[in-house]
Parts: structure tokens; sequence; C-alpha cells
């Protein structure tokens, strides 16, 4: 007998536009693998590729992406596996503010500080998401990982985790997660959000990616902006936003040579050095191949997204 893998279906390849798949909603067309299982995984990271989780800390280019751009199906995005006893393995494609509420409606304390963020809970470990209320790095266990081909566990520990950052061996996806949350009570879980509801409340409900730059020690990356007088700003459909600094919304029609032409002119206009938190990715188009903006060198699989 052939066996059940001769008739898996494999991974769904559509051309997208990756705009589509982002939060910011710029960004040109890409090869777009979804995967099911972990064999559709290994296929479709045989060739140059990137990871798409959440697409909400990335900026596109309005060229698109060469590479493959791998992203985790339905099967990888169940909850269920949450049970009261706050330890579980949990897909990589698992919405985080889906997995927020199910561990508050089941009594859990430890997600408290990643209220509100958009991610699915692979990319939420690449990027360490969180808040000064605490970090999805503060629950995680250990990880499995797709790898050269290869299914590896990783203790959360050998991640290299840190304020918006990990280290995660180059080409590696992040194909399965264990939690362990601590049992609380739901009204303490949602008493200790509140706080964070409260911290957030100022943030911009436009299309955005989130804040652009990382903090830069002991001073804020969105003070400075406001500082150097740049809300408002505009180039295109991108703007800074008025709510708060660090965030470009975009107004409906912004590309990312729009966006791209605004973070230079914060960066020019603010003296203090801003790294990006977004992830850089793909090729410029039109005006912004004009200006030889290259900038975006060819990384995948063997280097981390610019910044
Ligand atoms: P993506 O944006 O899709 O990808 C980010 C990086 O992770 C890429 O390098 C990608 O290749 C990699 N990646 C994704 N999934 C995998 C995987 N399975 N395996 C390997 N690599 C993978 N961030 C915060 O930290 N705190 C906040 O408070 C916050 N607030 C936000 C508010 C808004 C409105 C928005 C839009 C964003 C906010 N962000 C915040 C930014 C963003 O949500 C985080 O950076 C998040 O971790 C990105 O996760 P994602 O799944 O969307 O990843
Ligand atoms: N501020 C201004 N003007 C602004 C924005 C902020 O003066 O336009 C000042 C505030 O008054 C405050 C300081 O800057 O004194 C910090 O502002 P805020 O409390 O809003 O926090 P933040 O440091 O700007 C961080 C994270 C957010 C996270 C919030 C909530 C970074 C880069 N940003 O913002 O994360 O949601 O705290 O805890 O670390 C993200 O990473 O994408 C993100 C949204």
């Amino acid at each position: 007998m052939p066996g059940v893998d001769a008739a898996r279906p494999g991974a769904t390849v559509t051309r997208l536009a990756l705009a589509s798949l982002t939060t910011l909603r710029v960004g040109g067309e890409a090869e777009v693998w979804t995967c099911e299982a972990d064999a559709d995984v290994r296929d479709a990271t045989r060739a140059d590729f990137r990871v798409l989780g959440g697409g909400s800390n990335l900026l596109v280019g309005d060229g698109g992406v060469p590479e493959r751009v791998v992203r985790l199906g339905r099967d990888y995005a169940g909850a269920r596996t949450l049970d009261a006893t706050g330890d579980a393995w949990l897909g990589a494609a698992v919405p985080l503010p889906g997995l927020v509420r199910r561990a508050r409606q089941l009594g859990l304390s430890g997600l408290e500080g990643v209220l509100g963020i958009p991610a699915q809970l692979g990319g939420a470990i690449v990027m360490n998401a969180g808040t000064r209320f605490g970090e999805i790095g503060d629950t995680l266990q250990e990880v499995e990982l797709m790898l050269d081909g290869r299914v590896e566990r990783v203790a959360a520990a050998d991640l290299g985790l840190g304020y918006r950052r990990s280290a995660l061996p180059p080409g590696a996806v992040v194909l399965r997660a264990r939690l362990r949350l601590t049992p609380s009570t739901p009204e303490r879980v949602a008493r200790a959000e509140a706080a964070v509801d409260a911290a957030r409340r100022g943030q911009p409900k436009a299309r955005s990616a989130g804040c652009a730059f990382k903090n830069p020690p002991g001073d804020a990356a969105g003070r400075l902006i406001d500082a150097a007088g740049l809300k408002g700003l505009r180039v295109g459909g991108a703007m800074i936003a008025h709510e708060h600094a660090n965030f470009v919304v975009n107004l409906g029609d912004a590309t990312a040579t729009d966006v791209t032409l605004l973070l230079e002119r914060v960066r020019a206009a603010v003296a203090a050095p801003l790294d990006l938190e977004w992830r850089r990715w793909g090729l410029p188009g039109g005006e912004a191949a004009a200006r030889g903006w290259g900038g975006v060198p060819a990384d995948a699989r063997t280097a981390t997204d610019v910044g």
C-alpha cells in the first residue's frame, strides 16, 4: 500500500500580494506555501524561503519577495490543547489574541503581558513579543523547530530571548511551542490584563505594524520622535500616528516606498540612533528601485531578516 503520505495533499501554493497577509497592508507578491503538516514544511523549505506568521511586524517591499513564503495552516492554529493544567504544546500558527482569551477563561496566568499583540505564537517567539508587563518568553519552555529538514526540540533557555529578539538557528521554522502557565483565577487574570489594556489605550487603531523602532536604552523611541515634532508627518499614504509617534499608520493607499521614505525622514530628524523593530523583506518596486534603494539583501535561509 502506498501509505497515507501518498494521499496527503501537500502544501497549497498560491501567488499572493503580501499586502493582504500583513497588518501594515503594504508589499508585493510572493509564492506562498501554506503547510498543514511537518512534511509540507520540509518540502517547502527545500529552496530559499521566509516564514510568515501573523505579518504584524513586517515591512514588505513593493517589488515582492523572491523567496518562497512559508505559512503554517489551520492544523497548526488550534489552541484546544491548553487545558487547566496550563502546560501545553501549541501549534506555532495559534493566534495570540485567542490564546490570551482562552488562558483567561481557564484562569491561567502568564500571558497577560502579551494582551493586544496581533501575532501568531511562532512570530511572537521569534520577536519575543511583549510589553513591560511581560513577554512570551516568560512562559516558554521549549520549541519544536524544522531545521534542515529535521524536527528538533530546543529549550527556551537556548533561544537567546531578549528585548524584542531571539537567536534561533538561521533557517529554523518554529512548528510548535510548549508553554507553562500558572493556575490562577479568571478574575485575577482579568485584573492584570486591565493594567496592560490601560497602557495600550493610547495606541492607534489604524493599520500599522506596531512600533516601528525599538526603544533605545533608558528612553522611548515614541518620545524621541514626538519631541522632534514629527506626529502627523506624511509621505504618500504613510503617516506618523497622532496618537503615538512610534507607530506608522497606513492611511489606505501607502506603499512600502512611502513607509521607507517616512522612516528615513524620522531617522534624519532624531539625533539618537533608532533601530528598526520591524523585519524588512523583499525587493523595492517602482520609485524605490529608481532611487537605488536596493537596501534589502536576499538574506533568507542563511541570515535573519534585516532591521
Ligand atoms: P511576522 O510579522 O509574520 O514575522 C516576524 C518575524 O518572525 C519574521 O522574521 C518571520 O520570519 C518570523 N516568524 C514568524 N513566524 C515564524 C515561525 N513559525 N517560525 C520561524 N520564524 C517565524 N510587538 C510587541 O512585542 N509588543 C507589542 O505590544 C506589540 N503591539 C503591536 C500592536 C499592533 C497593532 C501591531 C500591528 C503589532 C504589534 N507588535 C507588538 C508587533 C508584532 O505583533 C510582534 O512583533 C509579533 O511578535 C509579530 O508576530 P507575527 O506572528 O505577526 O510575525
Ligand atoms: N511618548 C511620547 N509621545 C508619543 C508616544 C510616547 O512622549 O507619541 C512617551 C510616553 O509619554 C511615555 C514613553 O514615551 O513616557 C513611553 O510610551 P509608552 O508608554 O506608550 O510605551 P512605548 O515604550 O512607546 C512600549 C512598546 C509597545 C508596547 C507598549 C505597552 C517598544 C518599542 N514599544 O511602547 O510595543 O505595546 O510599550 O507596554 O518597546 C511594539 O513593540 O510594536 C509595541 C507596540
